[in-house]
């Protein structure tokens, strides 16, 4: 337990103390554990504890009415109740955000930026990922230190003051820097050196305040929140909101404070606005969140900077979003990419409402309405049968869908959806579209109500439905439905990518005996498939190459294909980093799993249960048996590969005729070559297939050596 700087609670009252000051102390001590528990959500002391603190801090300020501050933190529970909410002008227009809506889109946007920058600025370009809150904006303003206005967004210009109801967000400061501005001893100088900042961040740990500060943040709630508040209100037949951006928008513009008091709003911020009296003001949109997490505002982790070198894994990045979305308890609207450098930022200006220097990149969700044919159950890998909608074919943004997902049991009774119901369907990117409710006014009567069958359709185990869980399972260990979904993930794209692997072959290979567990992917009895029908030379010896290629692919994707709970591809990346391979991340336990960053304890306890399970380590043994790769680092000299591109640097561009970009990475970085992102008079050779575009224009202006796959090939001795 870290060293409490607030002595109070720990030791008896001096009896020298004035009132005053121990108000004093109070306010900072709350201020501080509310700053751990709800920003850096890290609590040093119980929630009893904590409110002993804050019962007698209320207390001495009823007795001392004279000490009353409308910057202490009891003033969060609110009660000012407005007319009608006073009108803000901003001190700079609040603009919003172009969309892109995909790797060209994004392209062509850095295209653009370049046009617009001299040569000596695009070598310093570098970017900011910043997840798009889907919430409330908020525009935020201290002076000397103190929060003193906040108001919406409004219409860009002009906005509502709602400072009453935003004093009671706990995790927005009401004084800056939160911690420690009271206290200065030796000891808080020390222990506020320790806060580990995710942020390299280059300003000091004492802030002085800015004398003034206006910064840009959104408000809102977390999906968890959002339901059980739903849920609540309806148990009490009050009003429900539709979805959490819309509550948190109600919530921030209630006229009575109170009630905003006890909604459970929270905020991110990050964008400074105005920022005057620092001496070393950020210079870049990086060290301004650094600069904001410093004086205690909320700033959401989760954000990345990529080089302007690094422009293809930030495209890669955006193209998974819905991996981090999925991680996160709250609702994304798309992910924000901006330009690092402030400079550059002012330098590229505005396009009438738009910043250049940023872009909204989304995959756009469209709805529509069709007709729900049937309700169909599915196994999963996990064993959890889910409710699937069979609907009549209907385009949404250009694709044709005929299936969504009803999640469980629950969903499909709550919102009363019937089989024959008119239902409306939303498809976002390439998530797996949703049924979002039906529409009871078109019903003629015909309509069904549906129930989870008894039995699992493919093995015809009993269903089972634990206590308190929404999702039904088959608990049949050996149902074959079951580990064809598991070794279709295995094969999937973010697991091993095994080209000419898919469900087709995950269904065939374990419907005839082939696979029994994961491992059996890389030991398939060739001769018996070779003489199966659809099962050419050609096509064998494809698959063949493709599950011989996977074997070497770096052990976070082996990690991913296990399919183990809240271990995705991102949180593998992040896992078999800290690693040297998969047998020393099994003999991790939680405490050092959960001291690295990003992985929280929940993660860890997933991984030490699992890899304590005797079959699943027999598994991976089994896995090494058959020359899976282990580590997540290229293969070395010493494991029998020549390294003819040793000391050469290559970019990857177009479609090549018989590999992937990723596995013609990997087959570069296996022969000691480098595989970097852009162009540049460092590169050595460009491989380039099909529809290669601008950098096989590049190369060729800089007369960088131009390859097929084929000489590639020739020259790595093939
Ligand atoms: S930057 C001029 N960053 O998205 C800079 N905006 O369409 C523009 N939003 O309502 C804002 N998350 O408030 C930025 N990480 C983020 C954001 C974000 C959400 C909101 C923004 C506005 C909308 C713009």
């Amino acid at each position: 337990m870290p060293v409490h700087v607030f002595p109070s609670h720990q030791h008896p009252t001096p009896m020298t103390q004035s009132d005053s000051s121990r108000i004093n102390t109070l306010r900072a001590a709350v201020r501080y554990h509310q700053h751990r528990y709800y920003v850096l959500d890290d609590p040093e002391v119980s929630d009893a504890e904590f409110d002993a603190l804050f019962q007698e801090l209320q207390r001495l300020e009823a007795e001392h009415p004279e000490l009353a501050s409308p910057d202490s933190p009891t003033v969060r529970v609110g009660g000012l109740i407005a007319e009608r909410f006073e009108k803000v002008r901003h001190p700079a227009p609040i603009l919003s955000l172009a969309n892109a809506f995909g790797p060209e889109d994004m392209h062509a946007w850095r295209e653009r930026l370049r046009r617009l920058l001299p040569e000596e600025e695009q070598a310093k370009l570098a970017y900011v990922v910043e997840p798009k809150f889907d919430g409330l904006t908020v525009v935020l303003h201290y002076e000397n230190g103190r929060f003193v206005l906040g108001s919406t967004r409004g219409d860009g210009e002009v906005g509502e003051n709602i400072t009453p109801n935003l004093r009671t967000v706990r995790v927005l400061p009401l004084t800056i820097p939160v911690t420690g501005q009271d206290e200065k001893s030796p000891a808080e100088a020390q222990r506020r050196r320790e806060i580990p900042d995710p942020i390299p961040n280059p300003h000091s740990p004492f802030p002085t305040p800015p004398t003034r500060l206006v910064l840009r943040g959104e408000a809102y709630v977390t999906v968890d929140d959002f339901d059980a508040f739903n849920r609540g209100q309806e148990a009490q037949g009050e009003r429900t909101y539709a979805n959490p951006r819309n509550f948190a928008a109600g919530s921030l513009r209630l006229l009575d404070s109170s009630i905003s008091a006890r909604r459970p709003l929270r905020l991110w911020t990050y964008q400074v606005l105005i920022l005057e009296g620092v001496e070393n003001p950020p210079a870049s949109q990086w060290e301004s969140l650094a600069y904001l997490r410093t004086l205690g505002f909320p700033v959401c982790p989760e954000v990345r900077r990529f080089t302007d070198d690094q422009f293809d894994e930030l495209v890669d990045y955006l193209a998974r979003w819905h991996d981090l979305r999925g991680r996160l308890p709250y609702e994304l609207d798309g992910m924000v990419v901006k330009v690092d450098l402030l400079s550059q930022q002012e330098r590229l200006g505005f396009t009438g409402k738009d910043p250049r220097w940023a872009v909204a990149y989304k995959t756009g969700g469209e709805e529509a309405t069709t007709k729900l044919l049937d309700i169909a159950v599915k196994v999963g890998r996990t064993g959890a049968v889910t409710p699937n909608a069979v609907l009549e074919p209907v385009a949404i943004g250009g694709v044709t869908v005929s299936a969504a997902t009803l999640h469980n049991e629950d969903y499909i009774r709550d919102l009363d959806i019937r089989v024959g119901d008119t239902v409306l369907i939303k498809r976002a990117g390439d998530v797996i579209p949703k049924v979002l409710r039906p529409l009871p006014e078109l019903r003629d009567g015909s309509e069904q109500p549906w129930q989870m069958p008894a039995v699992c359709p493919v093995c015809g185990q009993a269903l089972v439905r634990p206590e308190g869980e929404a999702a039904t399972y088959c608990v049949n260990n050996a149902c074959p439905e079951q580990l064809v979904r598991k070794v279709e993930y295995f094969v999937g794209k973010g697991a091993l990518d095994i080209v000419g692997f898919g469900s087709r072959q995950a269904e065939l290979f374990v419907e005839s005996g082939f696979i029994h567990d994961l491992a059996d992917v890389f030991d398939l009895p060739w001769e018996t498939i070779s003489a199966m029908e659809g099962y050419g030379e050609k096509r064998v010896e494809n698959l063949r190459a493709g599950i011989e290629a996977a074997k070497n692919r770096p052990a976070a994707r082996l990690l991913t294909g296990l399919g183990i709970r809240f271990v995705g591809e991102v949180v593998a990346e992040i896992v078999m980093a800290a690693f040297p391979d998969l047998p020393a991340l099994m003999a991790a336990d939680v405490e050092t799993l959960s001291a690295i960053e990003g992985i929280g304890p929940k993660i860890a306890t997933s991984l030490v249960e699992f890899f304590s399970l005797e079959p699943n380590r027999a598994l991976i043994d089994e896995f090494a048996s058959l020359g899976v790769r282990m580590s997540g680092e290229a293969p070395t000299i010493a494991e029998g590969v020549a390294q003819p591109f040793a000391g050469l640097t290559f970019v990857i561009t177009g479609t090549l005729p018989t590999m992937s970009r990723d596995e013609a990475k990997a087959y570069i970085e296996a022969r000691g070559g480098k595989v970097t992102g852009s162009v540049s008079a460092r590169t050595d050779f460009l491989l380039a297939g099909e529809k290669a575009g601008s950098k096989l224009e590049k190369a060729e202006k800089l007369g960088v050596a131009v390859w097929s796959e084929d000489e590639m090939r020739g020259r790595a001795g093939e």
